[in-house]
């Protein structure tokens, strides 16, 4: 089946190549270079990536691949084309951006984002469902994580691919992201074949708290075990690194990461007020339920002893309590 669309694969590569040729062997590469060395990014991290530039033209891709003996039709079927339903004529998908090479499993060139370096939105153009990419199959950098995730029997999941370098950058080669999409079945399948544990380091704005609460109870739901990393301020894992430091962020995952039921009492404190009496007494019943769901004795103790001394309430207060969504449970 996908020999059937060889062709796809093949003008892939082909574009990538000519895209990081364009970032850092010509004139026109230069300012979208600048703004990769600005936002930190090495002259190493695009060689690792495969870091592009788009020129800001309408038929630079349409010639390269015609030159080439790729059929526009076909292309544009690929992703890499659109077409003006009014004169029939092709033109590039991705014009003016830093070109993201998105790989498979096995590390083919399926899809492209780009990122615009100015106001042009969206912000990051993706290529669009092809019989090569499956956004909710991909995720960002799997195919050379995998022997560091089954080396450090761990992955480390992110929201952006921005972050993944970064975070690559500073040792973490077992990161992956999913592609501005929720995580999937699908890439949970992909994932435990690889580890069945995880480190979710999502954006520490509400949004990636949020997505990273979601993530987290589908990882757990599968039987990954999981542990979560809070960042700072609302920073993303790419900014709380150019503002702290590879080391700053080594000892962040390692030492600051909350365990799933930890992460949840962090979760459920958002947006509640805990002096007030009744949103405290709403968000020890939260924990409680979240409690009673463990299915392990020592860390239902552990985690009502310290919910105990948080609000210095009464073990015993606590475990009744517990003991009773515990059998509404079972
Ligand atoms: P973010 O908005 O957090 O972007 O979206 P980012 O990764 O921090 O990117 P920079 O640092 O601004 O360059 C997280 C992910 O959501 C997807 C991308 O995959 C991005 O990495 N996204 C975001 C899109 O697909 N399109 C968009 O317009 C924005
Ligand atoms: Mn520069
Ligand atoms: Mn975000
Ligand atoms: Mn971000
Ligand atoms: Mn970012």
């Amino acid at each position: 089946k996908l020999n059937e669309y060889a062709d796809f694969l093949e003008a892939h590569a082909l574009m990538a190549k000519f895209y990081r040729h364009l970032l850092l062997n010509t004139d026109e590469g230069g300012e979208a270079l600048h703004y990769l060395h600005e936002r930190g990014f090495t002259n190493e991290d695009i060689d690792r990536f495969q870091i592009g530039w788009s020129l800001p033209q309408n038929e630079f891709s349409l010639n390269v691949l015609q030159k080439r003996g790729f059929d526009p039709g076909r292309m544009e079927q690929a992703g890499l084309l659109l077409k003006n339903e009014e004169t029939g004529h092709y033109y590039d998908r991705f014009r003016g951006r830093i070109m993201f090479p998105l790989q498979d499993e096995k590390g083919n060139v399926v899809g492209f984002s780009g990122r615009s370096i100015g106001d042009a939105q969206p912000k990051y153009l993706n290529s669009p469902e092809t019989a090569i990419f499956h956004k909710s199959r991909l995720l960002y950098h799997f195919h050379a994580a995998k022997t560091a995730i089954k080396r450090q029997k761990q992955f480390i999941l992110f929201e952006g691919f921005a972050d993944v370098i970064a975070a690559v950058r500073a040792g973490f080669d077992q990161s992956v992201a999913v592609m501005g999409t929720s995580l999937t079945e699908e890439h949970i399948r992909m994932l435990k074949r690889t580890s069945e544990e995880a480190i979710i380091c999502y954006d520490g704005d509400n949004a990636g708290v949020n997505a990273a609460f979601k993530a987290a109870q589908m990882l757990d739901k599968n039987g990954v075990t999981v542990n979560v990393t809070l960042l700072p301020d609302g920073l993303d894992p790419d900014e709380f690194i150019k503002r702290n430091g590879s080391e700053s962020f080594t000892a962040y995952v390692k030492d600051a990461s909350l365990t799933l039921m930890a992460f949840k009492m962090e979760y459920l404190k958002r947006g509640k007020n805990l002096r007030d009496e009744s949103q405290k007494f709403r968000y020890i019943e939260d924990v409680l339920a979240e409690i009673a769901s463990l299915k392990k004795a020592v860390e239902r103790d552990h985690y009502l002893r310290r919910l105990a001394g948080e609000f210095s309430l009464s073990l015993q207060a606590l475990q009744e309590q517990e003991k009773a969504f515990f059998l509404k449970k079972r």
